[in-house]
């Protein structure tokens, strides 16, 4: 069985036992693990000794109260898969335990967390950061293993690991998609069979257009309600609904420019 931690001492007593002297990889995750999550455990375990995973629901990322609740988390499916993949162990906190502070400090960065996801979801960016530092510092672990889907959140945690030297290294990896395209989320779960077709059509239109306004136009034509689709620092970012599913993604510009009309 894999050992679950559910206190800072009991990890704390696993890590110094099991993990000193070796390399040990972190996947922080929020828990409603997939194919995506699969990825990051995968490559921490073939770059580590041993990998380590924490499943934690946030609640201080979400500013929208109904998202937090409808998370389509699983506890035992989780663990089930944590412990086919061959993962070491895992790290699993309640609110009070990562939060004795009651979210009194945080962490907050002044300039990229405020565009993109960061001005659709005020507060979102303070959440992820502040709840990341505390789990990276607890973690002990050489390497953390991030997804290129939350791209923005990827930039800002390398970015707070180095305004802080945090003595870690944040490993990025890309972005697991289903066959039709759609980028792996925990959210995807929530989408109906229709809108789950529908969904295939975002990546799709992301890369083709040309240009942010003509993504923008096409998306809607779509039947999406966008929120934004930017071209920003090499990449194109996208934000969109689907019948009350929020749904985004990212290419780096030289895919778009590569894949043109292929991903059609
Ligand atoms: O990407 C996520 O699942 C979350 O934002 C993270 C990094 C686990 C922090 O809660």
């Amino acid at each position: 069985m894999i050992p679950v931690c559910r206190s800072i001492s009991e990890w704390r007593e696993l890590r110094s036992k099991r993990f000193n002297g070796h390399s040990l990889g972190f996947v922080p995750t929020m828990g409603g693990l997939h194919e995506g999550h699969s990825s990051l455990v995968r490559r921490s375990l073939a770059e580590n000794d041993f990998t380590a995973v924490s499943i934690f629901l946030n609640r201080t990322q979400f500013n929208n109260a109904s998202d937090y609740e409808t998370y389509p988390a699983n506890f035992e499916q989780d663990l089930a898969l944590l412990e086919e993949l061959g993962a070491d162990a895992v790290f699993a906190p309640d609110y009070e335990l990562m939060y004795p502070d009651s979210y009194r400090y945080k962490v907050s960065e002044s300039l990229d967390s405020l565009s993109l996801e960061g001005a659709q979801r005020p507060g979102h960016f303070d959440g992820v950061l502040t709840v990341v530092l505390k789990l990276l510092n607890l973690s002990g672990a050489q390497r953390a293993y991030f997804g290129e889907k939350d791209y923005q959140q990827l930039r800002l945690v390398k970015g707070m690991v180095d305004a802080f030297f945090l003595p870690i290294e944040i490993v990025a990896c890309e972005t697991a998609r289903a066959e039709d395209g759609l980028a792996l989320s925990s959210r995807n779960r929530r989408l109906t069979e229709v809108a789950r077709r529908k969904a295939a059509a975002f990546p799709k239109i992301l890369c083709a257009a040309s240009c942010p306004e003509d993504a923008i136009a096409d998306l809607r034509g779509a039947g999406f309600d966008v929120e934004y689709v930017v071209d920003e620092e090499g990449r194109r970012f996208g934000a969109v609904g689907l019948e009350g599913v929020r749904l985004i993604d990212n290419w780096p510009l030289s895919v778009l420019q590569q894949t043109k009309g292929s991903l059609s």
